[in-house]
């Protein structure tokens, strides 16, 4: 069973374990977004994969999942900042640079960002693995994945975009970050590639849709199921499925996504072993009801 508090503990031993403390305010700042809950979803698909593929759970497991949450938090945190989102309330709480100010913000996710690796090196797996990890982690996270999606949704403000454009924002931005738990399952596992390979289209499918299902909750969803201010998307002039298909359609396309995404977890069962109830449970809580 997936233990979430050991993620979170993993990002507090980080902070707290690791040497002498340079600035007690930063530490402050950042924690204050990983601790303001936030649904884990992609370091509990990670481990509950690992699961699914018979490996007992460990530490290691645990820090690469907390590694990819780090990512994620700072991915947000620099997400809400004035010069991007311009977002007061994250996680049900003000944002990192409303509660401190723009630059301890943007120092909290440079830390995060950068952390995540060094939090990924101390996990005790075989070297080729945790290589494999790292090269799949900045791909995910950086020029080539989230950082370069993010540029994309900038220059997308204010455009009327085609679906093409949008798909490829959205793999991006948000895509390859929810593909890396997937992948990672496959590679910490040490599948092989064909396995591994069908793990990352489940994910391309999964994140694809979770960032189209985000759309959807920016028009139909209140403050307090979303923890941050609904109809945003309309005011910042963003290209977003509802926007450019519609709601009816946006939905359909997360739905047809998770099933084909499901389709997949279901021939991993049947011929490689793989035991998904947990994965499924997690994917249901996707769809979209209504
Ligand atoms: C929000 O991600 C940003 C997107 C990529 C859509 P989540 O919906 O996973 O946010 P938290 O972690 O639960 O706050
Ligand atoms: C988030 O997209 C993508 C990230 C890389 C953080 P959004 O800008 O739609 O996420 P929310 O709606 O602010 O959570
Ligand atoms: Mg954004
Ligand atoms: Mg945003
Ligand atoms: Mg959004």
């Amino acid at each position: 069973m997936v233990d979430v508090r050991r993620i979170d503990q993993e990002i507090r031993d980080f902070y707290y374990k690791r040497g002498t403390i340079v600035s007690e305010e930063l530490i402050d700042a950042i924690l204050y977004s990983i601790d303001g809950g936030g649904k884990r979803i992609r370091p509990i698909l990670l481990l509950q994969i690992v699961e699914g593929f018979g490996v007992e759970l460990q530490q290691a497991h645990y820090q690469v999942a907390a590694a990819l949450e780090m990512i994620h938090t700072g991915s947000l945190i620099h997400d809400d900042l004035p010069a991007m989102d311009n977002d007061d309330y994250r996680r049900g709480r003000l944002t990192n640079h409303k509660k401190f100010d723009e630059a301890t913000a943007i120092l909290a996710g440079d830390s995060l960002f950068l952390d995540a690796f060094g939090l990924l090196s101390l996990a005790d797996l075989p070297n080729q693995v945790l290589l494999d990890l790292v090269q799949l982690m900045s791909l995910a996270s950086g020029t080539f994945g989230m950082v370069g999606g993010q540029m994309l949704d900038m220059l997308g403000e204010g455009k009327k975009l085609e679906i093409f454009d949008l798909i490829n924002i959205h793999s991006n931005k948000t895509g390859r970050l929810l593909t890396f738990p997937f992948h990672a399952a496959g590679i910490i596992t040490q599948q092989p590639s064909s396995v591994v390979s069908s793990l990352w289209q489940a994910g391309m499918l999964i994140g694809h849709a979770f960032q189209v299902r985000d759309d959807i909750l920016d028009v139909t969803a209140d403050f307090d199921e979303l923890g941050k201010t609904p109809q945003k998307d309309l005011a910042a002039e963003k290209a977003t499925y509802p926007s450019l298909l519609g709601l009816e359609e946006s939905k359909f396309i997360v739905q047809d996504s998770l099933n084909k995404a499901v389709a997949i977890f279901k021939e991993l069962e049947e011929h490689n072993g793989f035991k998904g109830q947990d994965v499924y449970q997690l994917i249901e809580s996707l769809r979209i009801n209504g």
